[in-house]
């Protein structure tokens, strides 16, 4: 408020913006040299925002070409056509959900890779590369170039394409591919991150997700070498005006924000605000008080799974080269995606929505003797084609929170706040033990909407 009385509301507000593209560069040990940040109403939004950027640079005939499609957000199916992914965009606009957003989805097709097949089997890395390097190739011959978007990491914590299947794209087609990692549940450290930006790769992250920040904060890192040419680009989206603001584009890329509206987006500020508080509490963590905490977490977590007869852990990621390698702490899993037996049948994505709606309500139904307890897992996954009525699996995920809440210089202290976290998980469990009695009598999800 002191700067806007000196400034102005609109100049102090933009300056703040600047300074939080600085905060949370510092945090992720990156420099104006090596990105530009773009900040965003979400990762959704963001990936809006990487396809009006590759199409400036490389041309309009565009194809995306999706990895992971089936664990990634649900929007991505319009975002990667340039189609609207909800009823009301960032500024408030009403518009039809899968219709072509403005000036954005002229010339742009869309492949989308998954990494489950039909039945709900795991593709093998060998045949999800198989699957790229086709994708590409033929988007290629038709004359099109071709926006790759790359998983690291996943709903499930996994990451494809392999990194020889990125060396062949990148000698293969040098000038008609451009990569953007998903990277929005930022579980990648920061070494490998910085790497992905030296190779020239966009990197779209939000501060929601790992990162405990409140839903709805994106931002899309570009190595700074693209700056020059995105600054040339003039022919706007005219529906982008409805997405995003002045503020957003850095504040190098004068030409370019010179093209958008001077709009205040007040809560994407605050929530960009919060997420950067938790980003900060995380790293200053010691380095390994981190990793010592997610992997107790880890083992404990894959403990009380395990000892469930409901629930059954779906395998981590097969290791491909390279794994792990600049991921510090991140080399741990933090997401631990299960499957829910009831007698001698899986969960649908029905029952597992069910189910997920009842625990974040309260779990405790049957049991008046114990308070209830609202438990807030990950959304349930679908494996396979949901029009193949496939199971799904359920969330339990750790988070920076998890890390930052549980610190303390008093190591017993710290084992207390860590044993904690993980009597919630096996709250969970319990929870979902008990409501798997009382499935038949529970409501479907729809009609728990809202809960
Ligand atoms: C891997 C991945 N990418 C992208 C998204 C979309 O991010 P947002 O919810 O910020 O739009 C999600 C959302 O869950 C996600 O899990």
């Amino acid at each position: 408020m002191q700067s806007a009385i000196v400034v102005g509301m609109e100049a102090a507000f933009d300056a703040r913006i600047g300074a939080m593209r600085d905060e949370l560069r510092g945090y992720l040990s990156l420099s104006r040299a090596n990105a530009d940040v773009v900040l965003s109403p979400s990762g959704t939004d963001s990936q809006l925002q990487a396809l009006f950027l590759a199409r400036a640079l490389l041309g309009p005939a565009m194809t995306t070409v999706v990895v992971a499609a089936d664990q990634t957000g649900s929007g991505t199916v319009h975002t990667a056509r340039g189609c609207h992914f909800s009823a009301s965009t960032a500024n408030g606009g009403l518009v039809r959900k899968g219709e072509p957003i403005a000036g954005l989805s002229g010339c742009v097709e869309s492949i989308a890779l998954r990494l489950f097949d039909e039945t709900g089997q795991g593709r093998p890395h060998g045949a999800i590369d198989s699957l790229v390097l086709g994708a590409v190739e033929r988007s290629v011959a038709s004359g099109s170039n071709v926006l790759l978007q790359i998983m690291d990491s996943s709903k499930f914590g996994w990451r494809a394409p392999s990194e020889t299947c990125l060396e062949e794209i990148a000698a293969r087609w040098p000038r008609q591919v451009q990569v953007v990692v998903d990277a929005c549940q930022m579980r990648l450290g920061r070494a490998r991150l910085r790497t992905y930006l030296d190779r020239g790769y966009w990197v779209i992250i939000t501060g929601s997700k790992f990162f405990t920040g409140p839903p709805f904060s994106g931002a899309l890192l570009m190595p700074s070498i693209f700056a020059p040419d995105i600054d040339q680009a003039s022919d706007i989206p005219s529906g982008f005006f409805e997405y995003f603001c002045r503020s957003d584009w850095p504040q190098d890329w004068s030409s370019l924000r010179s093209h958008f509206p001077v709009r205040m987006n007040l809560g994407q500020w605050l929530r960009w605000e919060a997420a950067l508080e938790e980003i900060g509490s995380y790293f200053r963590v010691p380095p390994k008080f981190r990793l010592a905490t997610l992997s107790a977490f880890r083992e404990g977590v894959e403990r009380i799974i395990g000892s469930s007869p409901s629930l059954f852990l779906l395998p981590p990621q097969h290791q491909v080269e390279g794994a792990g390698a600049g991921d510090e702490e991140m080399a741990q899993r933090t997401i631990f995606p299960f499957m829910v037996r009831r007698g001698n049948r899986i969960l649908s994505l029905e029952d597992c929505r069910t189910l997920y709606r009842r625990l974040a309500r309260d779990a405790a139904c049957d049991d008046r003797e114990t308070e209830p307890k609202p438990c807030l897992i990950g959304q349930p996954v679908v494996l396979g084609r949901a029009d193949h009525h496939p199971a799904a699996a359920l969330r339990i995920s750790a988070s920076a929170r998890l890390v930052s809440e549980a610190f303390s210089s008093s190591e017993d202290l710290a084992q207390r706040n860590l044993q904690r976290a993980l009597d919630d998980v096996a709250t969970v469990v319990a929870n979902i033990e008990r409501l798997l009695v009382h499935m038949d009598g529970l409501e479907p999800a729809g009609v728990c909407h809202g809960a």
